[in-house]
């Protein structure tokens, strides 16, 4: 008898502990949840190295960036092949979350560009080095493989789904670049748990969230990461899958990669201030398929001078720099060169193709750049779009190879803002903020 009353008290137990309304019922109605995130490079990241110097850091984070870009380029253009290194579970910012139960603790990219979440499984076939904990389907009482005639399977773009008659399993499979990098797995639910930082709810738990298992990585891959966390705007993607319980919103704000504090990332409720200084809300330019976040760019502007163009641009945490047309960024150039009053160094500390300006002979003032988007402007403070790497001050923003290549709005733009999104009214909003705080 008493072993039966244990039984349902755990059960009791795990219900309260895993059912979202009742942690819901403790916070105030739609207030959301909140959860630290972290750059991979700042002291607050597992992986921080003290000993790595600011232009070792930087020199990183322009690499990364070139890579990203010309993946979010290969996504977008379907142009097949290519032979470049593209590294699917790599990102600036990321998150521990807690999947399945008992609940094991991974660490994830944090990635808007994307929509599909998931992890490396134990057992893989092919298993790239993961140097941190990885997610084992056996060892989790709520796991389940997903069947392929289920919304979450459907939902997956054809041409990256298998599915065989005899074993109705859900079988994803993605290559990158020149197909020598690929994940394949198959699809499964289980448990995703956020552990919040504010006061109220310890732990925001989600039940039958569905991801991929990945049990064939090969290629080039982030050692750190377990996996990715999706949270682009298609149907698979995490935040549309948390749905109505996060009202469809979540934002962020993200301090820069040396910040002594985390970052924050925030499901659902209301953004506050949305209303107040500054405050710009824009409107997504939307698509039939629609994973990515592209906003529409009217201009930019610094001071009195300015630009005009009409094109769209992508907002997207995993790339750390900003990207624009070699055309328009050609003219932006002249405008900063201009306010500084000084020509970038053509031999830069970082050897790559970035604006830097040497500090050493005068004292430079950078600008603040102001984008136009339809809707209101977005003003990127000096201190977060420039840079500094031994006596040089560098620019956050590159030219993509060509014209025509996708713009991207990389997270170095977004640093300091609260950036909220809002699927339902399809609109993004941008607050100044200081995100350290
Ligand atoms: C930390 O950075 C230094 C300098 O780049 C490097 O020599 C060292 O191998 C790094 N340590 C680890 C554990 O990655
Ligand atoms: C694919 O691209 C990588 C990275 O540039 C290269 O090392 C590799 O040889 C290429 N493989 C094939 C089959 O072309
Ligand atoms: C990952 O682990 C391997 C083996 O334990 C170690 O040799 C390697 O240095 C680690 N890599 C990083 C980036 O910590």
């Amino acid at each position: 008898m008493s072993i039966l009353l244990l039984y349902f008290l755990t059960i009791l137990t795990y219900v309260y502990l895993h059912h979202p309304w009742l942690i819901e019922a403790k916070t105030h109605p739609n207030d959301g949840f909140s959860i630290n995130i972290f750059h991979r490079y700042s002291p607050k990241s597992p992986f921080y190295n003290s000993s790595m110097s600011p232009k070792e850091v930087y020199h990183r984070l322009v690499l990364s960036s070139a890579s990203r870009h010309r993946q979010i380029k290969w996504q977008q253009s379907n142009i097949g092949v290519v032979n470049t290194n593209l590294i699917p579970n790599d990102g600036d910012y990321l998150m521990q979350i807690s999947v399945g139960t008992p609940p094991v603790q991974l660490v994830a990219a944090v990635v808007t560009g994307t929509d599909l979440t998931w992890f490396q499984c134990r057992r893989c076939a092919l298993c790239y080095q993961q140097n941190t904990t990885n997610f084992d389907p056996e060892s989790s009482r709520t796991y389940m493989n997903l069947p392929c005639d289920t919304g979450h399977c459907s939902n997956l773009d054809k041409t990256h789904l298998n599915c065989y008659q005899n074993e109705n399993l859900c079988r994803y499979w993605y290559t990158y670049g020149n197909a020598t990098t690929v994940t394949g797995g198959v699809m499964g639910t289980d448990t995703f748990s956020f552990t919040s930082m504010n006061g109220y709810d310890q732990c925001a738990a989600f039940p039958s969230i569905a991801f991929g298992c990945g049990y064939q990585q090969a290629g080039v891959f982030d050692t750190d990461s377990a996996g990715v966390l999706g949270l682009g705007s298609g149907p698979v993607s995490l935040v549309s899958q948390l749905g109505p319980s996060i009202s469809y919103k979540f934002s962020y704000c993200l301090a820069c990669a040396d910040s002594q504090s985390a970052s924050r990332l925030r499901f659902g409720g209301v953004f506050e201030d949305a209303s107040g200084n500054g405050c710009v809300t824009t409107a997504l330019v939307t698509r039939d398929s629609s994973t990515l976040y592209n906003l529409e760019l009217m201009g930019i502007s610094i001071g009195q001078m300015s630009l005009n163009m009409d094109r769209e641009i992508m907002i997207d945490t995993g790339t750390t720099l900003t990207y624009l047309d070699p055309s328009i960024f050609n003219n932006l150039e002249v405008m900063v060169n201009g306010v500084i009053g000084a020509m970038p160094v053509s031999d830069n500390p970082l050897a790559e193709p970035v604006l830097c300006y040497d500090t050493n002979t005068e004292f430079l003032t950078p600008p603040d750049i102001v984008f136009h988007l339809n809707g209101g402007d977005l003003v990127l403070k000096a201190n977060n779009i420039f840079f500094v790497v031994d006596n040089y001050l560098c620019l956050g923003i590159v030219k993509s190879p060509t014209d025509g290549d996708p713009m991207v709005l990389g997270n170095m733009a977004q640093v300091n803002l609260e950036v909220g999104f809002d699927l339902l009214s399809k609109t993004v909003s941008f607050s100044p903020r200081d995100c350290s705080q």
